[in-house]
């Protein structure tokens, strides 16, 4: 049976662990001993086995698992915590595994070194300015001619911490803080670059493009359609696979996705392409990861296009031509629930259950103690839904959810 060396099973892990025994593959997850004792039941349940070691120390962590792999004959490397991603590219090419390019594979993490690269290979993404201290970030960004409102990002964090829009020079202190508050990744610990970044407002609309690498060639998936809560936090209120958008503004994000995923060394691997559309047929890039969507986006691709992006990924690891033919041409969305306030849970109510409703979960139980909205952690389950066109699917997963309430004790 050939072994497949997971590293970190944080993210879309479980996509990937079914997949992998789907494909009669073993799945090893590298991870600290007491993140695994951490791990949800249903998530353990699908590990079959796990080789502990310490991420906080990358070069220690390269050695160790090197020295496994070699020992227990790993076939494949596959990076699915976005902070790790750079080490997975690192350990594949010391292996002579099928995977990204080590050198670039920073870039895929550290907004820095993106900025870098998109720069260097011509790539449409927003003018960036760096800067290691307030005082030089003001400095820089009076030289660079920048206007109001800016982005204010660290280099090395995700979850939008620390990301503010900054709408003039009176926020711009607290802001720049702010993108300095979270040095450490978690829950690893290790040291993150604090580097701010100063970029350009780009405006337009959001979407994001998931891509397959495979030997250098880029291969675009889909569109997905991100819907997100108005207001200072934009928390994400759901998913639709594929957006409804025409074949040309398809293209354009196909082919910006394409230049940036070449411009980070994704070769052999999978790609999380965040960009804005802009009026006038072309696009900006937000950022790039080597990794799998979240949000359950991968289950919406399946059901809207039948192509498993957590297979092709594994079997581009294990430098195996990896299963791209849509086998359907329909629509799938999910929308999250989130409470209006922090409290007690007690029920949702109000939920339209249409035919196009593929699955509903309600994660806490009756009494159980929930999060305010304001980020991600606040949801409390999901309807998904599929239907022939986006626009079908959209127009259901309003009908289902509005008149839902998260009712609290
Ligand atoms: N230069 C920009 N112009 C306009 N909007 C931006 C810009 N940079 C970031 N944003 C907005 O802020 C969000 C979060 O920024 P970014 O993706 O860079 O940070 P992150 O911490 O990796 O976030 P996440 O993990 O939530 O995607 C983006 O999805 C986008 O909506
Ligand atoms: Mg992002």
């Amino acid at each position: 049976m050939r072994k497949v060396l997971l590293i970190e099973a944080m993210g879309s892990a479980e996509d990937l662990l079914d997949a992998g025994r789907e494909l009669g593959v073993e799945v090893v997850v590298a991870t600290h001993r007491e993140i695994y004792e951490s791990y949800s039941p249903a998530l353990k349940q699908k590990i079959a086995a796990t080789v502990f070691t310490d991420f906080s120390d990358q070069d220690g962590a390269l050695k160790d698992l090197a020295a496994y792999a070699r020992a227990e004959g790993i076939d494949a490397v596959v990076g699915c915590w976005e902070f790790l991603t750079p080490l997975a590219a690192r350990l594949s090419a010391e292996l002579g595994l099928p995977g990204n390019d080590p050198e670039r594979a920073a870039g895929c993490r550290n907004k820095r070194v993106m900025a870098g690269l998109f720069e260097e290979h011509g790539v449409p993404a927003p003018r960036t300015l760096l800067a290691a201290d307030l005082e030089s970030a003001i400095s820089a960004l009076a030289a660079s001619g920048l206007e109001y409102p800016v982005v204010v990002k660290p280099a090395e964090q995700a979850g939008s911490w620390g990301v503010s829009v900054v709408d003039g020079p009176d926020e711009f202190p607290a802001a720049f803080a702010g993108a300095q508050g979270w040095p450490f990744e978690s829950p690893h610990g290790f040291p993150l670059d604090t580097t701010v970044l100063i970029q350009e407002y780009v405006g337009g609309v959001e979407y994001s493009v998931e891509s397959v690498a495979y030997q250098g060639r880029v291969i675009p998936l889909t569109v997905v359609q991100k819907f997100t809560t108005d207001g200072v936090f934009r928390a994400e209120t759901g998913q639709t696979v594929p957006a409804a958008l025409s074949d040309e503004d398809t293209r354009t994000l196909y082919d910006t996705t394409i230049a940036a995923v070449r411009a980070l060394g994704i070769t052999d691997g999978v790609a999380h392409t965040e960009l804005k559309l802009l009026p006038g047929g072309h696009a900006k890039i937000i950022e790039v990861g080597a990794r799998l969507p979240g949000d359950r986006v991968p289950e919406l691709i399946r059901l809207a296009s039948g192509v498993n992006e957590a297979r092709a990924f594994i079997q581009v690891a294990l430098g195996i031509t990896p299963e791209l033919t849509p086998t359907k041409d329909e629509a799938a969305a999910i929308r999250f629930f989130v409470p209006p306030r922090a409290g007690r849970f007690k029920s949702i109510d109000g939920l339209v259950r249409s035919p196009q409703v593929h699955r509903i979960a309600v994660y806490p139980n009756p009494h159980d103690e929930v999060r305010g909205p304001g980020d991600n952690d606040g949801r409390v389950g999901y309807v998904m839904l599929r239907a022939r066109t986006p626009e079908k699917v959209n127009k259901a997963a309003d009908a289902a959810v509005a008149n839902l309430t998260v009712e609290l004790e």
